[in-house]
């Protein structure tokens, strides 16, 4: 898990002015709105002696905690300390990491680090936004499985033929071989376009966009280490272009994030029946993924033999060396350790402006521990 990347957190329906607790990167976070309808993310340990934040309630722009009733601003600063009075000065080191927030296609996300903005990667591009002749649904789920693994999963052309039955022929004929994959590379991520031996689409009202055994053109790739891209186009016309978010509740609970974005089919009505269909499919990756070991992605692969089907997978391996390299990884293991005696909050672009803060920021794997784990 890595910090300096947006995350998805939450559909922004679920996120009112009663805050709302969420787990990611093993961290708790509160969200909430304030008075002008603005979501804000918050670590969501009170500063004063531990309280849930998420306990608490909105008043105003601020969210108060349960315990003593101190409030926190969108900006992580404190406002009130009742036990103080009116006059009582607030020391600035009751403030709390508070995070950037976007609000885009029925999703909350969150920058998670503390980059100042002009260093930050990008939330990754969602072009079809407010195109004229794309609709999109929004759908999300949970597997038990760390999130590298669905990203990985999302990214094998191989899969399809044998995980999910409308994608492939099950193994079944012998001229199957998986199509030569060029990899294109962006400055956060690594993806391809390939053309597919696939059955004709079963369902009676999906049919007709492929009626036929044939060939059809798909492809995916990662954006940072937890956000990827599907695209299918069953013809030159007619297309689904998916943007997904593995967001680590922890090393090994993931909740994904669907933008799934059509150009056909564009009656409301069939919001329902295509949100049902991806479902389908997702149970279909997330049956085998659950299954696999080790549950955490391996740190290098000598225990596992990659083919010239995995190269999307090898790049994607080779890019999270790269955030290693800039310490950007999380010490699970020391959080783990640590679980019940530490709070952490993961650290905001605030704690390069404001020095002291009471909570520590979440241990990091320095870029040398991950090269010398590298050469072990
Ligand atoms: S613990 Fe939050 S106000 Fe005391
Ligand atoms: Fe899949």
């Amino acid at each position: 898990m890595y910090i300096n990347f947006w995350h998805a957190l939450e559909l922004a329906t679920n996120v009112t002015d009663k805050p709302l607790k969420v787990e990611v990167l093993g961290q708790p976070l509160v969200l909430f709105r304030d008075s002008k309808g603005q979501p804000h993310a918050l670590s969501n340990t009170c500063t004063h002696r531990g309280g849930s934040l998420a306990g608490g309630k909105v008043n105003g722009d601020c969210v108060a905690c349960p315990y003593h009733g101190w409030e926190f601003n969108g900006d992580g600063q404190c406002t009130k300390i009742p036990s103080l009075g009116r006059e009582g000065k607030i020391p600035p080191r009751t403030r709390i990491d508070a995070y950037p927030v976007q609000e885009r296609c029925g999703l909350i996300f969150a920058f998670l680090g503390d980059l100042p903005e002009a260093e930050r990667p990008p939330l990754q591009a969602i072009p079809e936004e407010g195109q004229e002749g794309w609709r999109y649904t929004v759908h999300t789920w949970d597997v038990a499985c760390n999130y590298e693994r669905g990203v990985e999963n999302a990214m094998d052309p191989a899969h399809n033929e044998f995980v999910h039955p409308t994608h492939g022929f099950s193994g079944e004929r012998d001229d199957y071989k998986t199509p030569d994959i060029e990899l294109t590379r962006t400055d956060w991520g690594a993806g391809f376009m390939a053309t597919f031996f696939a059955p004709s689409l079963p369902d009676p009202k999906m049919k007709h966009l492929k009626p036929e055994i044939g060939t059809m053109r798909a492809g995916s790739g990662h954006h940072g280490p937890n956000a990827m891209w599907t695209y299918i186009h069953f013809t030159e016309t007619s297309m689904l272009h998916q943007y997904l978010w593995e967001t680590p509740l922890d090393d090994s609970h993931t909740r994904v994030f669907l933008i799934n974005y059509r150009n056909h089919l564009l009656d409301p009505a069939l919001d329902a029946k295509i949100g049902e269909r991806n479902m389908v499919v997702a149970s279909q990756d997330v049956a085998v993924l659950e299954a696999i070991e080790p549950t955490i992605t391996p740190n290098d692969m000598t225990h596992e033999n990659m083919t010239v089907a995995d190269k999307a997978i090898v790049a994607y391996r080779e890019a999270l060396k790269g955030w290693d390299a800039k310490g950007w990884r999380i010490d699970s293991q020391a959080v783990v350790r640590n679980k019940g005696r530490v709070a952490y909050a993961i650290p905001s672009p605030g704690r390069r402006n404001h020095k002291s803060w009471a909570l520590d920021a979440v241990p990091l794997v320095t870029g040398a521990q991950s090269a010398q784990a590298a050469a072990e």
